[in-house]
């Protein structure tokens, strides 16, 4: 079973400031709000909210130190998971640490290598926040693009008053998703997808079918949903999946797809084939399973090609990628060759010649846009693979928005 989390992943970074305890009641509205969150408390934070509760309100592990992996390394397993990160308190010596691009505890190094939105929410003592070393190193986060929230004003846990309160839970909750609302790279976009391969009756027993477990389709289905995109799958034989949040549509044959596809990619803005479309099919569904007699006299007719058929079709702004698998040594040649043949804005050659990709989380191949340009990968994750892909249509709509 391939599953996939919801897409709504939150890192919910504890600084150690006694304000600690309010993030206790923000992980509980984050998660009514529908997220999933992991909580990265420093070793300092423990002081004032443990361990134990951070794990039993999240139901997950509460790691704080490189060394607590698992088997993967934790930091870049975190840093990639996550839609957005937010440390909630954010004191100034968290603050000056982030801003140095400092990696000296598991926090800071999942900062460092994810390139989720990140929320800082300073919390301290008036005359620690007003400092100009507090003050230069938020200015320095501000200009990276990273969101820094203001502090509230009023009295504070030394009896003083002044700014420096943690604001509202409820303003951090408005800001998460002001944030998330603003950084999804493919809201309002609809995207659609084949994946899998396609079964081709023979008789109603048998049938032509491939190797392909739909993965790479998955995976992209997924990154484009976390980029805020309306998902459509059409789906033919896969691994058994999960995947929350897109419009599934089932499918068996090379026809069927094609049918389900006249219907959807007109509304769609992208198309991506990684769909494993049988070449040909018995030009006879026999109604009675056929006697092993017979079974060499079947005779196959070549099925239509669906992406150069819907390509045919293509609107200036909507963009097609397709996918080929190659065997032999010149696949760069190939894959530029259906590139052009196919008509799409970008493919992705597979490199088959040692067989290990299908049903594999790993892929080797290369991708190449319309303008030439080609991006290798190399034993990559089929999740790279499908973030890259997914990076590049965004760019490109965004690219169309400008020079509207
Ligand atoms: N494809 C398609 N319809 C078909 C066959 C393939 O839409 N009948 C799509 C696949 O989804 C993929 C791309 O075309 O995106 C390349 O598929 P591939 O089988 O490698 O290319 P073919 O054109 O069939 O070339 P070959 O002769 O090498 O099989």
């Amino acid at each position: 079973m391939i599953t996939f989390p919801s897409g709504r992943e939150i890192i919910l970074g504890i600084g150690a400031g006694i304000a600690a305890y309010k993030s206790c009641d923000l992980l509980r509205r984050l998660q009514e709000d529908g997220f999933s969150v992991t909580v990265v408390p420093t070793e300092n934070s423990l002081s004032f909210v443990g361990r134990t509760t951070w794990e039993g309100l999240s139901g997950k592990p509460a790691p704080s130190n490189l060394w607590d992996s698992n088997g993967g390394v934790a930091h870049v397993d975190l840093a990639k998971l996550t839609d957005l990160i937010v440390v909630s308190p954010a004191t100034a010596d968290l603050i000056a640490r982030i801003s140095l691009g400092r990696a000296d505890d598991l926090l800071t190094t999942t900062i460092l290598a994810s390139k989720a939105p990140l929320i800082i929410v300073p919390a301290m003592h008036p005359e620690m926040y007003l400092n100009p070393a507090t003050q230069d190193n938020l200015a320095t986060l501000k200009r990276r693009g990273i969101y820094v929230m203001s502090p509230d004003f009023g009295k504070l846990t030394s009896g003083d008053e002044g700014i420096g309160r943690l604001p509202e839970n409820l303003a951090i909750r408005e800001e998460i998703n002001r944030v998330l609302a603003r950084t999804r790279k493919l809201k309002d976009r609809r995207i659609l997808i084949t994946a899998g391969g396609t079964r081709e009756a023979i008789d109603p027993v048998r049938f032509i079918g491939n190797r392909s477990s739909g993965r790479q389709g998955l995976e992209i289905a997924f990154e484009a949903r976390r980029e805020g995109a309306d998902v459509t799958l059409i789906a033919g034989q896969t691994e058994e999946f999960e995947l929350p949040g897109v419009r599934t549509i089932r499918v068996e044959s090379a026809l069927e797809m094609k049918s389900e596809l006249e219907k959807e990619v007109p509304i769609t803005d992208a198309l991506i084939m990684t769909a494993a479309v049988a070449d040909a099919r018995p030009s006879r569904i026999s109604n009675g399973k056929i006697s092993k007699s017979e079974l060499s006299e079947i005779t196959l007719i070549e099925n239509p090609d669906l992406l150069a058929t819907a390509a045919g079709e293509k609107k200036k702004n909507q963009i097609f990628v397709g996918f080929a698998a190659e065997t032999e040594s010149d696949f760069r040649d190939r894959g530029r060759k259906k590139l052009h043949q196919k008509e799409v804005d970008y493919l992705f050659v597979t490199d088959i010649a040692n067989g290990k990709v299908f049903g594999d989380t790993r892929t080797s191949g290369l991708l190449i846009s319309k303008g030439g340009v080609e991006w290798p990968f190399l034993n990559s994750t089929k999740s790279e693979v499908a973030r890259s892909i997914i990076d590049k249509i965004a760019d490109d709509f965004a690219l169309m928005e400008t020079s509207k």
